[in-house]
């Protein structure tokens, strides 16, 4: 939901703040848009849920998409209650517990091994089981940070085509009971030439394997809202719908490559086709709401003190990003420190300007901050998590779920410590 409307919203409905906000509308169209994108012969939408992992968030996802990518076996519990039997779930990690395999195995339709250790150590245990695959890894760089780029050297993340190709020369059964390839490779791109290019490259040097395969899942990465997204400010600062600083001038959605991507796979190979986006599709929806706790001056500048904390949407800090919020003036207005309400100096989500002064009591709104942020936020200096809350089709909120000291507790490994 766009951050002003919200924020109407808000002034009739009462909630408790810090609060994080999605908006049921916003996920289906969002889902909706990124079906459209990759819509065609063949092609699946999956949810990766690493992004957003609300169950009643979930269920709106899993109205529109076929099916859910999950990274572990409580995702891919959480994936089957909410999904049911007989829809898609995908399953990739760098690393399968031998503990979790047998229950992974029985929860997920496909999983990319990530490495061919893995598939040797459990390929007996997973054939017939469950579709067995491999993430490769093209080695094709698109993401300009090394901590983001899963291409970077020395990478962990898949198979490298060289080491695909030296098996299929020297020992091509051991890729037998392998169904399927993935790879990931990108990060918050609108433009979708790189995916283009990374199955050219595949075609060019796995064509044979490939030509012998049911699946093929291209990964997540890209934005296929495009255009219709608030792009960089005027100032061309980074703003929170991109991640990894990739922004740069203009910006509009690219999607030929995905759509020539996909011509070229199906026209090719008769694979199965699946897309595996996260934040592309729960970025938008999600919003954190905050009340001003304290206001004072330091050095000249006003700290306004909230009630919530990076730590409620560590990529703040973890991408030193600038979080955009709602009311915040590119020129002019009244400049003010947001902070957050712990310990940490760092703390902070940056300097604002807003068209009067914050004042104890008044709102803070951070929009698009739907993806991997409650999945990421921690009790750090035992400042609660915010009250999840779904803003319904006709308007309405509804309380999904408010922390206790006992979930604190629970954290902390301790609720056998509760006093009766
Ligand atoms: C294997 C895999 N699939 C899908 C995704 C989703 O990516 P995004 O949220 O950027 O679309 C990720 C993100 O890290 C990933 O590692």
């Amino acid at each position: 939901m766009e951050g002003r409307r919200l924020l109407d919203t808000l002034r009739n409905q009462h909630i408790e703040t810090p609060a994080f906000i999605y908006d049921e509308g916003q996920l289906i169209e969002d889902t909706q848009l990124a079906l459209d994108a990759i819509r065609g012969e063949r092609t699946r939408l999956l949810f990766a849920m690493k992004a957003f992992t609300i169950p009643s968030g979930l269920e709106a996802i899993a109205s529109v998409a076929d099916g859910f990518h999950a990274s572990s076996l409580f995702e891919a519990k959480l994936g089957r209650e909410i999904l049911g039997p007989g829809r898609v779930i995908h399953l990739t990690t760098p690393g399968i517990r031998p503990a979790d395999a047998g229950e992974l195995f029985e929860l997920c339709d496909l999983v990319s091994f990530n490495s061919l250790t893995q598939w040797v150590g459990f390929r007996e245990e997973a054939t017939g089981r469950t579709g067995c695959g491999l993430r490769v890894n093209p080695r094709l760089s698109n993401v300009a940070d090394e901590r983001y780029d899963p291409c970077r050297r020395h990478s962990k993340l898949g198979v490298s085509i060289e080491e695909m190709r030296e098996t299929l020369h020297s020992d091509p059964d051991l890729l037998d009971g392998i169904t399927g390839l993935m790879f990931h490779t990108n990060c918050d791109a609108l433009d979708t030439t790189p995916l283009l290019e990374t199955v050219r490259y595949l075609d060019h040097h796995l064509g044979n394997l490939l030509r012998r395969l049911r699946w093929i899942d291209l990964g997540g990465g890209y934005l296929f809202f495009g255009n219709q997204a608030p792009l960089a400010s005027e100032d061309g600062r980074p703003r929170r719908l991109f991640r990894c600083g990739r922004i740069s001038g203009r910006r509009a959605a690219d999607l030929d490559g995905l759509h020539q991507a996909l011509d070229l796979l199906r026209s090719r190979y008769e694979l199965t086709i699946y897309l595996e986006p996260g934040a592309s599709i729960s970025r938008r929806a999600g919003s954190f709401v905050a009340s001003v706790i304290d206001t004072f001056q330091s050095a000249g500048r006003t700290v306004a003190v909230l009630d919530t904390t990076v730590n409620h949407m560590p990529e703040v800090l973890e991408f030193d990003c600038h979080p955009d919020a709602v009311g915040d003036l590119e020129r002019g207005g009244y400049r003010c420190v947001l902070a957050g309400a712990t310990c940490l100096a760092g703390d902070i989500f940056g300097e604002y300007a807003f068209a009067n002064p914050p004042e104890v009591g008044s709102r803070v709104v951070f929009p698009n901050m739907g993806a991997y942020s409650m999945v990421k936020a921690n009790f750090f200096n035992g400042v609660n998590l915010p009250s999840i809350y779904a803003l319904g089709k006709d308007g309405t909120l509804r309380l999904e779920h408010m922390f206790s000291y006992n979930d604190f507790l629970q954290h902390c490994g301790g609720l056998h410590h509760v006093r009766a």
